[in-house]
């Protein structure tokens, strides 16, 4: 009994993962979609961005892995059926490549990186001065959220996150609610989205949200494309709330080459490479989740199907 790896244009990382985990245990079947001789031994699908209904061919499938963080391509596959347990797939270098991403960001950013270059580009020797520490708002206090206010604060920023329950870093702030959250939007000099996509968090970053941010504020989206709607940012970067904003994830992805955002001054964009899931770094919590499910026992990282993540 084995694991299917279902990943559609991933066709390298697929392989890697593949000899990675056979590396790991030789005796291991590791199939990739659609090379699967017989469908009834699969038991573990390791997916990223597959098609629904692609799993629905699986008769004795138990786990459904996600192959990165997000879960949101496995919850909105209804051909899952209910008794399939959703899990996911975060390890130290993902969390650590967020980290980086984030805090590279950030100091970019509040040091005024970007006019530095500029600088360079007519010859200009200008001394900037800079803020001595930034207020940064991280909604989302998770494994990646949670990880990245930690470097913050140690680096000696204010440091507040958003969470449903109050979880929060030791020495972090946090606030819960919508209430409290627009509340802290105007004191924030960098506001970092790192939510999972639920019906809660979807569309979250609105004209009502962008207004209430700080003059000047850079806002970081590194969570979903679909927490911002993209076409309320436009008028709210001409009014300076927020002055930058830094995205990495888009409603549409590749972002289509007549996009607007492109051409922005004040928009930067990365092509959804804030953290990228290793795939020899995550062999072994794949290969040790496949075996649980292969055991009947739960999972590690299941995700809860009702919350949403
Ligand atoms: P996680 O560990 O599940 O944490 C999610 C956090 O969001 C938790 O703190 C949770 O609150 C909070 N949250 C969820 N719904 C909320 C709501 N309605 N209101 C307030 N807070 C809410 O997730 P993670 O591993 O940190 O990953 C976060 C997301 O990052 C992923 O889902 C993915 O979309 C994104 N991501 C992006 C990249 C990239 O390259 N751009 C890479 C990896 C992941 P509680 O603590 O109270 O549960
Ligand atoms: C990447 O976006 C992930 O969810 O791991």
């Amino acid at each position: 009994m084995g694991i299917v790896i279902v990943m559609p244009g991933r066709d390298e990382d697929a392989a890697r993962l593949r000899v990675a985990l056979q590396r790991l245990d030789s005796d291991l079947e590791v199939w990739i979609q659609p090379d699967i001789p017989d469908p009834g031994r699969v038991v573990s699908a390791v997916t990223w961005k597959h098609s629904p209904g692609e799993l629905g061919r699986f008769p004795n499938l138990r786990a459904a892995i996600s192959y990165g963080a997000g879960v949101e391509h496995l919850l909105d596959d209804p051909s899952i059926p209910a008794g399939v347990t959703i899990a996911r797939t975060v390890d130290e270098g993902l969390i650590r490549d967020m980290v980086e991403f984030v805090v590279g960001r950030v100091i970019e950013h509040r040091r005024g990186f970007r006019g530095v270059a500029a600088d360079q580009r007519t010859s200009s020797w200008v001394p900037r001065r800079y803020p001595p520490h930034w207020d940064v708002l991280i909604l989302g206090a998770g494994r990646l959220g949670g990880a990245a206010a930690e470097a913050l604060h140690h680096l000696g920023h204010r440091v507040t996150v958003w969470s449903r329950s109050g979880r929060a870093p030791v020495h972090v702030s946090s606030i819960v609610g919508r209430e409290a959250l627009l509340e802290a939007l105007p004191g924030a000099d960098a506001v970092v989205c790192l939510l999972p996509l639920t019906g809660a968090t979807r569309d979250l970053i609105d004209a009502s949200f962008l207004a209430r941010m700080k003059p000047g504020s850079l806002l970081l989206n590194v969570g979903r494309g679909a927490h911002l709607v993209e076409s309320d940012l436009l008028p709210a970067l001409d009014s300076g709330r927020p002055a930058v904003a830094v995205l990495d994830v888009f409603t549409t992805e590749p972002l289509p080459p007549d996009h607007p955002f492109w051409g922005h001054p004040r928009v930067v964009v990365s092509p959804h490479v804030a953290s990228l899931t290793d795939p020899e770094g995550v062999a072994g919590a794949i290969l040790a989740n496949h075996r649980r499910a292969v055991a009947g026992e739960p999972l590690c990282d299941a995700v809860d199907v009702d919350r949403g993540y």
